[in-house]
């Protein structure tokens, strides 16, 4: 059997392959990746003028777009100018960021390995939405507004790679989105729960050595999850909990209690930002985020091809998005046990917008900052019930079904969890209203045709986790 990192580099170097077929901008050199230097402008170029322009760079699975020769913006201490990394820019939140920030001025470059793309290839699994290439999507974003995001597709715990790409780039901010984020995902089997760990630690243990030795003063923003916080008897504080015990007194990372091997790495990523906040004085906002719905934003929607990514399937779907396309395909909404469970959410329109004003807000040298990035919470039931009684305004056959829960939590539980910081700095929630549920039950609709009714049932059990290499065709077969 390959170690993880073994196979995570492979896997990039097979994403850079199949990039690089997909691509004018790429080509192979003597059994090597090599770059061609892209320029995109308002009109694609033709394979020849890219060819001209062609210069070779000796980094490992990475092929870059960047914009033509010429000034590019400078900073203007925050907004238009401002250098921004986008780790994990090809993913769902990742794309809608990059061109939320883009379209405001921001100086992009994603980094991406495009393993999501090949967890879909190798389990079977699809969008919903039929997403473009990511290099088609770059070059269409400068078509459509003008504006240059560069790229570089290559795997963040390349330690080579990576620091290569912040070198070049020399990033003021880096949002990192770029982790194995699926739950399920991390519970399929021992090789899942070693990949999710390995990559999403050591990624971000890399991000935090590439700030400390190439670009100090760079200010991170991570992507953490609610999750990590589970569901504690009583109320969650943003990041920080004060405690007195034995007569004295203390402010502590609040007590963390992940339910799947992917929350207990962020965990692992968060107490290692504490530290190297301490240590080295790194600046970071670790963002606890909840569970993001909707596909729609300003600049997603603007060309076919800028689309963004639309899991309904039992290991990426997450659960609002998921009932909007049972609903939409006439399939019972599944609730996982009794439905009590309640967790935090907010709209994709949202996510974008908190990520731009941590990164306006940034973190002072030292400081580990942590938001919690909700706007509302509901419970399974709540959400079922909101689904039902729209999708039946719309005319749709709407059943909701209790099926057994595959994973071990608490269904009925107190959660009161505090989000004021984002609030105070300025975010004005896209609340769950009738309408937004109405638009994304129209969304689904339109889409419904690709959906596969197959992939729809949740297919990892948590007590059922074991040594053997699963594949998802044997995850969905269950
Ligand atoms: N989607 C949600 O509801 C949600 C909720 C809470 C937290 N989050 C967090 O937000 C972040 C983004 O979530 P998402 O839904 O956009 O996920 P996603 O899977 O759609 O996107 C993640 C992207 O990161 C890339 N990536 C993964 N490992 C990489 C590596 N080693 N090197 C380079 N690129 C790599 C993937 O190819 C993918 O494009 C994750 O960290 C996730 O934990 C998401």
């Amino acid at each position: 059997m390959q170690c993880p990192m073994m196979q995570n580099q492979r896997a990039g170097r097979r994403a850079a392959k199949a990039a690089s077929q997909q691509s004018v901008a790429s080509m192979r050199v003597g059994g090597r990746v090599c770059a061609l230097r892209a320029s995109v402008g308002r009109k694609a170029a033709s394979a020849a003028q890219v060819a001209s322009r062609a210069v070779s760079v000796k980094v490992n699975a990475i092929a870059t777009i960047e914009r033509p020769a010429g000034p590019a913006p400078t900073s203007s201490g925050g907004g238009a100018g401002t250098r921004v990394m986008i780790i994990g820019g090809d993913g769902y939140c990742g794309w809608a960021t990059a061109l939320h920030l883009s379209a405001r001025g921001y100086e992009v470059c994603i980094v991406d390995n495009l393993c999501r793309r090949q967890f879909d290839l190798t389990l079977g699994l699809d969008t919903l939405t039929p997403i473009a290439t990511i290099h088609d999507r770059v070059r269409k974003w400068a078509e459509v507004s003008g504006k240059y995001i560069s790229l570089q597709i290559g795997d963040i715990c390349d330690w080579e790679f990576l620091s290569q790409a912040f070198t070049s780039f020399q990033p003021e901010h880096v949002v990192h989105f770029g982790e194995q984020r699926s739950a399920p995902y991390s519970m399929i089997d021992r090789q899942k729960a070693v990949f999710t760990q390995t990559n999403n630690v050591v990624g971000t243990l890399n991000v935090l050595f590439a700030i400390k030795e190439l670009k100090p003063d760079c200010h991170l923003v991570k992507l953490g999850t609610m999750g990590e916080y589970g569901t504690p008897n009583i109320d969650i504080e943003e990041g920080y909990l004060t405690v007195t015990h034995n007569g004295r007194t203390d402010t502590l990372p609040y007590p963390k209690q992940g339910n799947s091997f992917y929350h207990l790495s962020k965990i692992h990523d968060s107490t290692n930002m504490l530290f190297t906040c301490k240590a080295w004085k790194v600046a970071a906002t670790d963002l606890n985020q909840g569970v993001v719905y909707g596909v729609r934003t300003e600049e997603t929607m603007a060309d076919p091809m800028l689309i963004n990514r639309y899991d309904y399937d039992g290991i990426f779907g997450t659960a609002l998005n998921r009932f909007v396309v049972q609903a939409a395909v006439g399939h019972p909404l599944t609730v996982y046990g009794k439905g009590g469970q309640t967790r935090g959410f907010l709209d994709i329109r949202d996510t974008v917008r908190c990520i731009q004003i941590a990164i306006d807000n940034p973190a002072a040298r030292g400081e580990m900052r942590v938001f919690n990035q909700f706007t509302e919470q509901f419970s399974v039931n709540q959400l079922a019930e909101i689904v039902n009684r729209e999708g039946r305004k719309l005319g749709l056959d709407v059943v909701v079904q209790n099926v057994p829960n595959p994973r071990v939590e608490a269904e009925e539980h107190y959660y009161n969890a505090k989000h004021t910081k984002l609030v105070e700095l300025g975010l004005q929630p896209h609340l769950l209203a009738d309408s937004m549920i109405d638009s994304l039950l129209d969304f689904a609709v339109q889409y419904r045709d690709r959906v596969r009714m197959e992939l729809i049932k949740p297919a990892v059990d948590w007590r059922k986790t074991g040594v053997k290499v699963n594949t998802m065709g044997a995850a969905v077969a269950k």
